[in-house]
């Protein structure tokens, strides 16, 4: 295509564009009745705003890309300050137009803005490179970007130039109309605009001032630039995304929902053409930037939390969740575990029923069994605590075996300590182990012993009372005693 006098000057022909991303992200969220901004709302396990981040940064570096906060703006900007991108503050929130106003100061820098809502999390940066170079290579002040939806309810309208005529659709547009100034004509198109858009800056800029609130919302709309621009006879085109998943928002729980189940759907189908087997996908919850390797199996019910990683060929049992851990290869976890902060190595088994408090490193081929709770703790290879049992703040070697109901009583009201249970000891049922305390290498503890004092290696511990046999006892408890003969039985009188 020509240059056109309405194109934007660009330096000199050599230069790369100087190309921002501008997030929208300031607004309340009315519609998801919530103390929490919306942006912050997580879908796939991570905030809306944090899937927009990730895809922007991924075109641009981070700090091209500029956030425009308002609504609870500490702790929007908190929750994604690591990102490396920059904040603009709109106080007062008085439209999507208004949101690029108060960014003109930080934008003006730059030659072409992208601009993404923060409320709809699916785009992808093979989009948004796509939007940039059709805006480019179009030479457009405006471009946007439109999608088909058979329910377009709710959206803005594309009204594009000359459709009537055309067999070839034409990508010029004419305006844009929002689902509330919308004629019940305009209500029956299905191009819905996106809310993504590219912009020339100096255009948008020159043209801002323009907008105005004369509309049903009294809100500065971005979609009002369409018509602006177009008056000031510059070029707006649209181009249509064959994926209209992609622009979907988030404006209510339901879409929220919505949202998080396509996302949620995707990683599992992800995950399964990498080899890994999923039997109920719908019922499993696999966070975004989990990694599971092939072969490993996941049951109906799980979920996959945060920065997990699974190792091959493990098993992941029903109704376990698994949050920010990392379990090695050849894993067995039966149903209904709970796993959170710690390490599993390799063929170790876990379940059913385990708790997996953060700290907690479990040992090859180690066995950690029902209703045990672990935390802080390092248990070596080949250990195993399989039944009822607390390990807190302990250090346990190779090939110890702990009791069924042992308790590790690491806090005495004040203070955390240690247990340390060193190479092949046994610690015998019901074991109380009161730290800080040393079980040697090789030591038996009795069972229901009380330790509260170190047990030397290759010694025999037992700490508790004395067991005290009377023979026949229980034979002479039985016997009638003379003058009482219903001593042992219920009578009128002790009956309520
Ligand atoms: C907007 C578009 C609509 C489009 C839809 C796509 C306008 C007027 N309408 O409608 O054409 O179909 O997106 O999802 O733009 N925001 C600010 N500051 C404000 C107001 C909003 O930063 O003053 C942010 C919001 O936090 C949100 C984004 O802009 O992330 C879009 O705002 P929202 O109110 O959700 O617009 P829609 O009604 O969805
Ligand atoms: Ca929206």
């Amino acid at each position: 295509m020509k240059k056109s006098a309405n194109a934007p000057a660009s330096k000199t022909p050599t230069t790369a564009p100087r190309v921002a991303v501008a997030i929208m992200a300031a607004g309340k969220g009315t519609r998801l009745k919530s103390q929490l901004p919306k942006v912050l709302h997580e879908v796939g396990g991570k905030p809306l705003l944090a899937h927009v981040i990730a895809a922007a940064s991924s075109v641009v570096p981070p700090n091209d890309v500029f956030a425009i906060i308002g609504h609870e703006a500490a702790r929007v900007r908190s929750a994604v300050a690591d990102r490396g991108i920059n904040f603009v503050v709109q106080e007062a929130q008085r439209g999507t137009g208004h949101a690029l106003m108060v960014a003109q100061p930080a934008l003006s820098a730059y030659d072409h803005v992208i601009v993404l809502s923060g409320d709809a999390p699916q785009i992808t940066p093979q989009t948004i490179a796509h939007l940039l170079n059709f805006h480019l290579d179009q030479q457009a002040a405006m471009t946007l970007l439109s999608a088909d939806l058979d329910h377009p309810t709710g959206y803005g309208r594309v009204l594009r130039k000359n459709t009537r005529s055309a067999e070839v659709e034409a990508i010029e547009v004419q305006a844009i109309v929002e689902e509330r100034s919308a004629s019940p004509a305009q209500k029956k198109i299905h191009e819905i605009n996106s809310g993504f858009y590219a912009f020339a800056v100096p255009q948008l800029f020159s043209h801002i001032g323009k907008l105005s609130t004369a509309n049903p919302h009294g809100e500065y709309y971005l979609t009002d630039m369409a018509e602006i621009l177009r008056q000031a006879r510059q070029r707006v085109v649209v181009w249509k995304t064959e994926n209209p998943i992609e622009v979907l928002g988030a404006n209510t729980r339901t879409e929220l929902s919505f949202i998080d189940y396509q996302m949620r759907m995707r990683k599992c189908h992800e995950l399964m053409s990498e080899g890994v087997t999923v039997y109920f996908p719908a019922t499993c919850v696999i966070d975004n930037d989990v990694e599971i390797a092939p072969d490993t199996v996941i049951e109906p019910f799980v979920q996959i939390l945060g920065k997990s990683r699974i190792g091959a060929a493990c098993r992941i049992g029903s109704y376990s969740v698994i949050r920010d851990s990392e379990i090695a290869d050849g894993v067995l976890i039966r149903p209904g575990c709970m796993i959170e902060g710690s390490r599993v190595a390799t063929s170790a088994v876990l379940g059913p029923y385990s708790h997996l408090r953060p700290g907690s490193d479990i040992g090859e081929g180690a066995h950690v069994g029902n209703f045990v709770e672990t935390k802080k703790i390092k248990l070596g290879k080949g250990s195993k605590a399989n039944h009822l049992t607390y390990l807190g703040d302990a250090g346990i070697g190779e090939g110890v075996n702990i009791g069924a109901g042992t308790i590790t009583c690491n806090y005495d009201g004040a203070v955390k300590h240690k247990t340390v249970i060193e190479d092949g000891a046994f610690i015998g049922s019901d074991s109380t182990l009161v730290a800080p305390v040393r079980v040697g290498k090789g030591a038996y503890v009795g069972a229901a012993s009380c330790i509260t004092r170190d047990v030397p290696e290759d010694a025999l511990a037992i700490g508790r009372g004395q067991q005290v046999v009377k023979e026949g006892w229980a034979r002479e408890k039985r016997k009638p005693k003379v003058g009482s003969p219903r001593r042992h039985g219920v009578t009128e009188k002790n009956n309520p």
